[in-house]
């Protein structure tokens, strides 16, 4: 798995880190002045333009923001799962799985695959054991390489160190995908730990599973597939573009040139219908110096959905932590614990959250997590409890490197669905490239199940399986993972 990265960007973050510090702030001052530039053109396009307008898009805003156009596509949203080989669940609640979605992907592809990647194992050949469950990411390489010589194949990539394994990169190539690598580490002093997929400009895959066998049968992933969406491809096509740029300036724009820029985020978000049922979404994006102009940057989507939130909030993420991870001298982050303390303190939000627990869990994450298992006293009706959830393994799958995880990164509140690429601690959201799907489907009237009812039910079955154990105050890492 990705592990190998903490120690490779380490170093990098102690140099970096003040310049980066005003990069920030100056990406937000040159954000905020585009989008009012922005926001008053659209205004004037408004008065001028007559619009199309549906019966909700009238009511979605209290605020008179400019809106854009209203999209029509037939998009069918499906949450896909790797549940990992022997895990099981006493419940009704399945989906289909991300191997079946990917297969579904290089199969409609007729034009085009760009794929946003982290780094590259499908083939069981970096281990050096001989696992049968690797066949499946071994057929998706197989295919997206038969495809490489037929159509347009792009592959943006985190730059990969000497060490790191390139066979499946060079695979691609030689078969006639366009690769390009992205140096974060001089970027951003981050890495590029985006994983998504944009096919035909009009089908979506979005998640947490890496190119990597272990994604698809040894390490529980969640992501979302969207078909016959070519609204929103287009939308997740230019944070694409901009890792595209990237591989190959090798420097960060600012501004970004309009190209790159969108009208969809927290504010005036995309109207569509997801499986027949209105809908308003976007995409999120890290670190704030790649959005350009409109974008949402991932952390203050994250804060959002969380203030929107009025009786719970779920997550289920890796890793938690309220620092800067990797920087040096130590940092403390704490824009995510502030905000899920205070919502749960000022209007009684009820918060769970399951994190992952493994051999390689950082054990400074445990007292962080115990401070925010302590804030529970029902007769104040302050309600947040955290359990940790432990992919078993026996022998045979101990002995295969970074795998046997819980490595999914999604929110679930009573109104949204936020599905994401990046742990949660400040590095992921500063540093790191990382990007995030957000549902509000709070005006749909159908009986048909909604994205956010979906995922409640996968943390809710997760939360309560027998994988899953509170943190107490006398709860050990030791005795966990
Ligand atoms: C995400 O967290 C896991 C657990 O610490 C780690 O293995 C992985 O490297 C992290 N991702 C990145 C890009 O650092
Ligand atoms: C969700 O959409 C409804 C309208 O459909 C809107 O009133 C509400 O503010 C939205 N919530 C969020 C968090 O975007
Ligand atoms: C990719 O393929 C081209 C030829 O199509 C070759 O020139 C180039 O060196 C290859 N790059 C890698 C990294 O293998
Ligand atoms: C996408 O649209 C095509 C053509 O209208 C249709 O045949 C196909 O079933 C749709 N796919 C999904 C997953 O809805
Ligand atoms: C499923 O239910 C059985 C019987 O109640 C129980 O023994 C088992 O531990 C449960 N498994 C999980 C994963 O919750």
């Amino acid at each position: 798995m990705d592990i190998t990265y903490n120690k490779l960007v380490d170093v990098e973050w102690r140099r970096q880190d003040d310049r980066k510090a005003q990069l920030y702030s100056r990406c937000v001052v040159a954000l905020a002045t585009v989008a009012t530039v922005l926001l008053a053109a659209m205004a004037v396009y408004n008065l001028l333009t007559p619009r199309v307008s549906s019966s909700h898009t009238a009511s979605s805003s209290s605020i008179r923001l400019p809106q854009a156009e209203s999209c029509y596509d037939p998009c069918e949203i499906v949450l896909v799962e790797s549940i990992p080989e022997g895990l099981e669940f006493n419940s009704s609640t399945t989906h289909p799985s991300i191997f079946q979605a990917w297969l579904n992907l290089v199969s409609e592809a007729r034009s085009s695959v760009d794929i946003a990647s982290f780094y590259w194992t499908l083939t069981n050949k970096d281990t050096g054991t001989h696992e049968p469950t690797a066949n499946q990411g071994e057929t998706i390489l197989k295919k997206l390489a038969e495809l490489s010589g037929k159509l347009s194949v792009r592959i943006a990539v985190n730059r990969p160190q000497e060490s790191q394994p390139q066979d499946d990169l060079k695979l691609l190539n030689d078969s006639g995908a366009d690769i390009r690598t992205v140096n974060m580490r001089d970027l951003t002093s981050g890495v590029l730990h985006t994983k998504f997929w944009v096919v035909d400009k009009k089908h979506i895959y979005i998640g947490s599973a890496n190119m990597d066998w272990r994604s698809l049968t040894q390490v529980k992933e969640l992501g979302v597939v969207v078909y016959n969406c070519s609204c929103l491809a287009a939308d997740l096509g230019k944070i694409f573009e901009a890792y595209w740029f990237l591989g190959e300036s090798q420097k960060i724009p600012s501004p970004w040139p309009s190209s790159f820029s969108t009208l969809y985020n927290k504010d005036t978000p995309l109207q569509l219908p997801l499986n027949n049922t209105p809908s308003n979404v976007y995409l999120s994006s890290s670190p704030p110096s790649f959005c350009a102009a409109g974008r949402t940057p991932d952390i203050q989507s994250i804060l959002s959905v969380m203030e929107d939130a009025q009786s719970f909030i779920y997550i289920a993420v890796m890793n938690y932590l309220p620092t800067m991870e990797f920087s040096h001298p130590k940092r403390y982050w704490a824009d995510i614990d502030t905000q899920l303390r205070r919502v749960a303190y000022e209007r009684r939000v009820k918060v769970r959250l399951l994190i992952s627990c493994w051999a390689s869990t950082q054990p400074v994450m445990f007292p962080f997590l115990k401070s925010l298992a302590s804030v529970y006293d029902p007769m104040n009706k302050l309600d947040i409890q955290v359990r940790l959830f432990v992919v078993p393994a026996n022998p045979k799958q101990k002995e295969i490197p970074f795998a046997r995880v819980n490595h999914n990164k999604y929110m679930v509140t009573d109104k949204i669905a936020y599905i994401g690429t990046s742990n949660w601690s400040g590095d992921y959201f500063v540093h790191t490239a990382g990007s995030a799907l957000v549902v509000n489907q709070t005006a749909s009237r159908s009986p048909d199940p909604t994205v956010q009812s979906q995922l409640k039910a996968v943390f809710e079955r997760d939360w309560s399986s027998d994988y899953s154990t509170p943190v107490t105050q006398n709860s050990n890492l030791k005795d966990f993972c």
